[in-house]
């Protein structure tokens, strides 16, 4: 299989002038030095095409005699010229030569080199900027002086301010077909700010154009003289790159791995920061280390020692380590977070809705894993930017939802990694949805998993499991409570304890706020901090049922993935029992005041409120507080128990 990965590097750019460069420098860019990517976005007849052609002839951009051919071709034909044919011979020559990013196409102005990437529909632009083919620094909005601000244009606008991109230029098109008419452009720019202020986004610059006729775009137009501002090129010039992924933590992450002689290189593509040899690197989510050897590069002669952003590489290491395809290396400082569960804000372009338990592949770097729509938070309309909640998403809705994947994995949030934090879904075979990365309310669980401790072995014990459950009469087992805060857990869970013990059981139970007034003293209510402290009283229950006990724990265990790991510890003998009360029951019946304060703002991350409860999927026992006494509630756990756990108790010979 050709390395596709190496692509970027050799993409013959329309204007020939040496593009095949070898360095490292951020995203090429037409004989070196700083370029800018700009994603062009409009509506499809708003004249893109005619704008990027306009743009590339203005500087002097197009290969040498295109511009005349096409005129010729024209009037060979009996047709007026239009640049979108023009722009049409230039991509159809590209896509002969490029294996991807054939949206990348190149121009200069005096000051630097631009990368455009082209949006010619939804799915195009999803692809291209949540893939991260092609973050790009920069956008501008193309409208249609003569249609106005269509539904279209709205959404394209929400896309720009998902995927962050924060400066943006907004050219209005075909001024020629509305006169030139200055009360025409105010009007669309003054709905058009409007709009995207609500956004958060500011545009720097309304320019009116005419792309046809080449008004404001290289040159100032004769026509408006009543529009001082700057021309496309100028406002273009005025931007800033904003990525440099270099500078970013590394994120490499594996395409593939090689067998050649006895060497296996692994592969892939520099999506942010640098990479030497001797660097030791982190394979995650597998967790494994190994040491640089050697750098492979493929179109560079000999060998480099060192590799940054955009760089196509292979590499061998020191070790012979398990690595595969879809883990992403990093360094160990600055490393991605490990979950398995994610917010999202979505952009869904699919056939079908999107519902709560809908199952996709997610496309992360160069994973593929299935994901679960495990909530949908709310759903925005990108054209009034109203927000509701529903079960569904429907086509070109976007919204906020918390995505389940099978099974770990390393990602990062797109505030701090573009490159990284973005991701698509596809339904069979079609990309559905595209969307960004956000760990809000979730804890990165990479250091849950990592075993730090080296050389210590395990020691049996000599009373057996079956020797304490002789003289119990009883298994030992975790009951472990979840629920939210005035759920009735530790009521409960005291009233179960009571009871068993009563019954003659050996029993203790482990309840949140005591816990923290101890052993978890050192622990607030981060996700981090929840996450550790489910840890670490899943492993303590999971002894104390070890020790033949019936130990209920009575914690609200917000997160299924911390709960999954307790009943990991916990083996056979863990059951999950969900208390199960309404956010409204809980918050009427407020028994440490706490609802109160913290819908006053006076307790952050407070379970229900400003942080997220995941109910149990498939817990073993249900006990509905909001319709059972407490004293039904603990029959029905006590006789679960019984059912259960109870054994005849029989002397025990020593
Ligand atoms: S857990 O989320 O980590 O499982 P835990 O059960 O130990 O929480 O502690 C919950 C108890 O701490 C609640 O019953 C409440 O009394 C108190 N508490 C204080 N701050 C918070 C908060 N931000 N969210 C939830 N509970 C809180």
């Amino acid at each position: 299989m050709p390395l596709s990965v190496c692509a970027r590097k050799a993409i013959c750019s329309p204007m020939n002038t040496g593009s095949n460069n070898n360095d490292s420098s951020n995203g090429g860019g037409g004989g070196g030095g700083e370029s800018l990517k700009v994603a062009i976005v409009g509506h499809v007849d708003h004249g893109k095409s005619t704008l990027v052609g306009r743009l590339f002839h203005d500087t002097g951009s197009l290969p040498e005699g295109k511009f005349e051919a096409i005129q010729a071709m024209c009037e060979r034909r009996g047709m007026p010229f239009e640049w979108a044919f023009l722009m049409d011979a230039l991509q159809a020559e590209r896509d002969q030569g490029v294996t991807i990013d054939t949206s990348q196409i190149w121009f200069r102005t005096a000051k630097r080199g631009y990368v455009i990437i082209d949006a010619p529909g939804h799915k195009e632009f999803l692809k291209n900027m949540i893939t991260g083919a092609a973050a790009s620094d920069a956008a501008l909005l193309l409208i249609d002086a003569e249609e106005g601000i269509r539904e279209q244009s709205r959404r394209h606008g929400y896309l720009l301010h998902l995927l962050g991109v924060r400066q943006v230029m907004v050219a209005v098109n075909k001024m020629d077909l509305v006169d030139f008419d200055r009360g025409r452009f105010d009007a669309i720019e003054r709905e058009y700010r409007a709009y995207l202020g609500e956004l958060g986004v500011t545009p720097t610059h309304f320019i009116p154009v005419s792309a046809r006729q080449g008004d404001n775009i290289a040159q100032p137009s004769a026509a408006m003289a009543w529009y001082k501002g700057p021309t496309v090129l100028n406002a273009l010039d005025d931007f800033q790159v904003v990525t440099q992924p270099d500078d970013l933590p590394l994120r490499f992450p594996i395409q593939d791995v090689y067998r050649f002689d006895d060497r296996r290189i692994i592969a892939g593509r520099i999506e942010s920061g640098r990479l030497s040899v001797g660097d030791t690197l982190l394979f995650s989510p597998a967790n494994r280390t190994g040491k640089v050897k050697s750098i492979e590069a493929w179109s560079v002669p000999g060998q480099p020692v060192q590799a940054g952003a955009g760089d196509g590489i292979g590499i061998t290491l020191e070790e012979q380590i398990f690595v595969e395809r879809g883990d992403l290396a990093s360094h160990e400082t600055n490393p991605p977070i490990e979950s398995d569960v994610f917010r999202a804000r979505l952009f869904w372009l699919g056939e079908r809705d999107l519902g709560v338990g809908s199952r996709y592949t997610m496309k992360l770097n160069t994973k593929d894993m299935g994901v679960v729509v495990q909530s949908i938070e709310r759903v925005v309309d990108t054209d009034d930017l109203s927000a509701r909640e529903a079960t569904g998403v429907a086509r070109n809705e976007v919204a906020e939802v918390t995505l389940r994947a099978d099974t770990m994995l390393a990602l990062d949030e797109f505030s701090s990694s573009p490159q990284t934090g973005r991701f698509v879904l596809v339904d069979g075979y079609n990309i559905s949805g595209g969307g960004i990365i956000s760990m809000e309310g979730y804890a990165d669980q990479r250091h849950l998993i990592t075993r730090r401790a080296s050389n210590i072995q395990r020691v049996e014990h000599d009373v057996t499991e079956e020797n304490r459950q002789h003289r119990n009469g009883h298994q030992g087992a975790v009951l472990w409570f979840t629920g939210l805060s005035g759920s009735g857990k530790s009521t409960v869970a005291v009233a179960v304890e009571r009871r068993l013990f009563n019954l003659g059981y050996q029993t203790y139970a482990l309840d949140g706020d005591n816990v923290r007034h101890g052993l978890n003293a050192d622990l607030g209510f981060s996700p981090e901090d929840r996450a550790e402290n489910i840890r670490r009283i899943g492993e303590v229950a999971a002894l104390i049922s070890q020790a033949g006990l019936i130990c209920i724990t009575a914690f609200i265990s917000p997160y299924r993935s911390d709960r999954d790991r307790a009943r990991g510890a916990g083996g056979e003998q863990f059951s999950e029992i969900y208390i199960e009360a309404d956010l409204a029951t809980c918050e009427q019946r407020d028994p440490k005041g706490l609802y109160k304060k913290a819908r006053a703002g006076e307790i952050p991350d407070f379970t229900g409120i400003s942080a997220p409860y995941e109910a149990p999927d498939t817990p073993e026992l249900v006990v509905d507080t909001a319709a059972l006494s407490v004293d039904e509630a603990v029959e029905r756990v006590v006789a679960y128990i019984q059912g259960r756990f109870a054994i005849d108790a029989k002397p025990v010979a020593d």
